[in-house]
């Protein structure tokens, strides 16, 4: 791989890239992420790159230059990713087996509600939307009406919120960077219960931003959720751009996006409840939005095509 036209090793990089994953909460990245993230930070540091060409691997580990660089793209994933996993997420495999046992006992998936709550917990985002669940998606629905197709868009664990959902025939994609998010939810759409026909892929924002064709490729769907996925997805470039590309490009009618109005750990706001350039954007793109707010948590419910 070329960096700042100095030729670096693919094998120097693996070995960068595994030793910033030596972190129990980081283990389960997709290596391509975490490579994208190195190379980003070392695009900005030129002596950093010489400095790592000419050293062999066993002095590197130990000189002061190479741990800071492992501590600082630690810490930008985990302001990214790392930071939404509880505590919980190391019982997930079993709560899963658990869920399993509860679904296949029932015709009705409230009847299980503490098997997906105990999976929804697992996750910081789910974790404090559980509250809310029992009537997030009435107030969606009632704007967009019950849709047949869902995308859920970096959805973490959301689709285990599918009790409060009231589907009974749905298509629900789910995409996720994570790949051990992604392992879950099949495993969880394998059971094929209460008609939640489902699939979850891996898609990489960054990229799909990049190549908007990877977003319009999704299936036409009625709604696309984009919870609390915008402010990640700012986190690495300046302005709304972004954003607006993902909702421009995601082939439904209805984008359902939140924002915290909070910030993780509950510290006071600094996050508003409104963002107004979403309503900027509407206005200039010719769409209608609702907007309402439940608990820390604020949704803009966009109509494309009004
Ligand atoms: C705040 S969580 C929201 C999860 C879920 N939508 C919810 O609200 O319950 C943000 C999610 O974005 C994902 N993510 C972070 N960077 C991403 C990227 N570059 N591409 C796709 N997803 C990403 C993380 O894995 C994480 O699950």
């Amino acid at each position: 791989m070329e960096i700042l036209n100095r030729e670096f090793p693919d094998s120097s990089i693996a070995r960068i890239v595994s030793d910033i994953k030596q972190k129990p909460e980081l283990r389960a990245l997709d290596e391509a992420f975490v490579t994208e993230l190195l190379v980003k930070e070392l695009t900005q540091a030129p002596k950093l790159i010489d400095f790592i060409l000419k050293h062999e691997p066993r002095t590197l580990d130990r000189s002061e230059k190479y741990k800071k660089l492992i501590k600082s793209v630690r810490a930008k994933l985990r302001k990214t990713y790392g930071m939404f996993l509880t505590k919980e997420f190391r019982k997930q495999k079993r709560l899963l087996h658990d869920l399993r046992e509860a679904v296949l006992k029932t015709d009705i998936p409230m009847h299980a509600i503490e098997k997906y709550k105990a999976l929804l917990r697992t996750h910081v985002s789910t974790k404090e939307r559980l509250d809310i669940y029992p009537e997030l998606y009435w107030k969606i629905w009632e704007i967009t009406a019950k849709p047949r197709k869902v995308i859920d868009i970096s959805a973490g664990l959301n689709p285990f919120s599918f009790p409060w959902m009231g589907l009974n025939n749905v298509d629900y994609l789910a995409t996720e960077l994570n790949k051990t998010d992604v392992d879950l939810l099949n495993e969880y759409f394998e059971f094929k219960r209460f008609g939640l026909y489902g699939l979850a892929i891996q898609l990489d924002l960054q990229q799909a931003i990049k190549r908007p064709e990877m977003l319009q490729g999704l299936p036409k769907s009625d709604v696309c959720f984009l919870f609390k996925v915008l402010d990640t997805l700012e986190e690495f470039a300046k302005g709304h751009k972004a954003s607006e590309v993902l909702i421009a490009n995601v082939p439904v009618r209805w984008v359902v996006a939140s924002f915290p109005t909070r910030t993780i750990g509950g510290k006071r706001s600094m996050s508003s409840k409104k963002r107004t350039w979403i309503e900027q954007m509407c206005k200039r793109l010719g769409y209608t939005f609702k907007h309402f707010v439940l608990k820390n948590e604020a949704f803009y419910v966009i109509d494309k095509q009004p």
